[in-house]
């Protein structure tokens, strides 16, 4: 008679109930991590479901084994919470790409999760509309990542987060019941409404298998504007003249340090002169208005230069200066902060933060740009060469908890648009209550009982 080894079960765990699931090693590496740096990705597998009743059985699965499920879109996001660094299996819904249906009385557009922001974008211009959510990763990131995150982006300030441009939801809980929140409807008013809750919530609660998106009227030609700025203390005056004048759909800042990494690779510089800080404007075309605003901001001294679109083909390239900041920090791996404090507060915010930077990190190149105009500041540091990258991570984080304290005191978030995820995990207690937080372990516990669902993202 032959002794069991004791590492083979009795009963084998059944297979993943999925046709496409892939173990090679690229996949796993590639499937496994977002484009948050500092997480090696583990993954046991990728599973790719083509159907919503796929991906039920996926989690009836997951339940059955309790085995832990990292949702998965474009992988586009900074904070880590489509990284799966502890063997879990990763729930690609990049299969899941159509656009289901249009209707244009209700003008909404319904897809799959997997959609791309830029599929669904290019699919309401077809019919004549606008989806308005934006932002330079839209080939890429799909739907259902947007909504887990509640994605900003450059459109903000004129048409708000994605939470606003969703009237439905169909969603596998956690629990495996497939639930369909809304149903497309303007108004509602039956109690809690659970789409509000899976928005933002990071793929904690469940998977987003559709949504229906509200489309509204495509806007005006546009115009932008990108000026230099010697002062920091001028950007929110900028702000607060420019948005009397114009009617803007976007405000954003970058300082010369940013587009220093820009210009190397590749991008014009938008005129002669260089200074400290620069904002982007994008507004509805009106030339006489524009030149005016800009007379009154060289009197008011707050401009060293700036440029104005006009064309289509310039307002692009004036938007590359922004929209490529990111990509062409990429190889530094930075450390990412994504803030938001109310836009009241950005003038202090900017004061303190920049002095707590050149006062305790002075070696760090510290990158500023940001959606401003929302009070939503992106915060990029580079690792000094004479830093190895676990020191360099470590110091980060010992900032990062210093600029948790000072937004606590303004009543500002660790998080304005990337998410919580891995990386902010350790600072959340900073601007939520721990009462709150302890509401969303209880929350989680109720559309997620054992606990599959991208278990140790926003709080463990
Ligand atoms: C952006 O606004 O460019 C994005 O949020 C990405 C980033 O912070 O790097
Ligand atoms: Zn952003």
């Amino acid at each position: 008679m032959t002794t069991p080894q004791s590492s083979v079960p009795l009963h084998p765990a059944p297979p993943i109930p999925v046709r496409d699931v892939r173990t090679s090693a690229a996949d796993l590496a590639h499937y496994g991590r977002d484009w948050t740096h500092g997480f090696a990705p583990a993954p046991s597998a990728i599973a790719l479901p083509e159907s919503v009743e796929e991906v039920q059985a996926l989690v009836r699965w997951a339940n059955e084994t309790r085995t832990a499920l990292v949702p998965s879109g474009g992988r586009t996001g900074l904070s880590g919470g489509a990284v799966a660094a502890r063997g879990e299996v990763v729930v690609s819904m990049e299969r899941m790409r159509a656009i289901l249906s249009f209707d244009a009385a209700d003008r909404s557009l319904t897809v799959q999760a997997g959609v791309t922001t830029h599929a669904a974008q290019e699919s309401a211009a077809a019919h004549g509309l606008y989806y308005p959510v934006d932002f330079a990763s839209r080939g890429s990131a799909q739907i259902g990542g947007n909504i887990a995150t509640n994605a900003g982006g450059i459109k903000v300030l004129r048409y708000g987060m994605t939470r606003q441009w969703v009237s439905g939801l169909k969603v596998v809980s956690g629990a495996g019941d497939l639930l369909e929140f809304n149903r497309g409807l303007v108004k509602n008013a039956t109690g809690y409404d659970f789409r509000h809750l899976f928005i933002g919530s990071e793929g904690t609660l469940g998977i987003v298998v559709e949504a229906t998106l509200q489309l509204t009227d495509p806007p005006p030609a546009q115009n932008v504007m990108v000026l230099g700025l010697p002062a920091l203390d001028s950007v929110m005056a900028v702000f607060d003249l420019l948005r009397r004048r114009l009617r803007l759909s976007a405000f954003e800042f970058f300082t010369d340090r940013a587009l220093h990494h820009v210009l190397a690779a590749g991008a014009q510089r938008p005129f002669e002169s260089s200074t400290p800080y620069y904002v982007l404007a994008e507004f509805d075309e009106n030339e006489d208005a524009a030149l005016a605003a800009f007379e009154e901001l060289s009197e008011a001294g707050w401009l060293a230069d700036g440029v104005m679109s006009t064309t289509p083909a310039q307002a692009q390239s004036l938007w590359r200066l922004r929209e490529s900041i990111t990509e062409s920090l990429s190889a530094y791996k930075p450390y990412k902060n994504d803030i938001a404090v109310r836009v009241s507060d950005v003038p202090a915010f900017l004061r303190q933060a920049d002095a707590l930077f050149a006062a305790r990190y002075p070696g760090f190149d510290v990158i500023w740009f940001g959606h401003i105009g929302d009070g939503n500041l992106h915060i990029s540091v580079l690792r000094p060469h004479s830093m190895g990258d676990a020191e360099f991570i470590a110091t980060c984080g010992q900032a990062t908890a210093q600029l948790g304290s000072l937004l606590a005191q303004m009543g500002g978030s660790v998080s304005a648009e990337h998410g919580i995820g891995l990386l902010k995990k350790p600072y959340l207690d900073r601007t939520r209550a721990p009462a709150e937080i302890q509401l969303m372990r209880q929350i989680k516990r109720v559309f997620d009982p054992n606990g599959i669902m991208n278990p140790g993202k926003i709080f463990d």
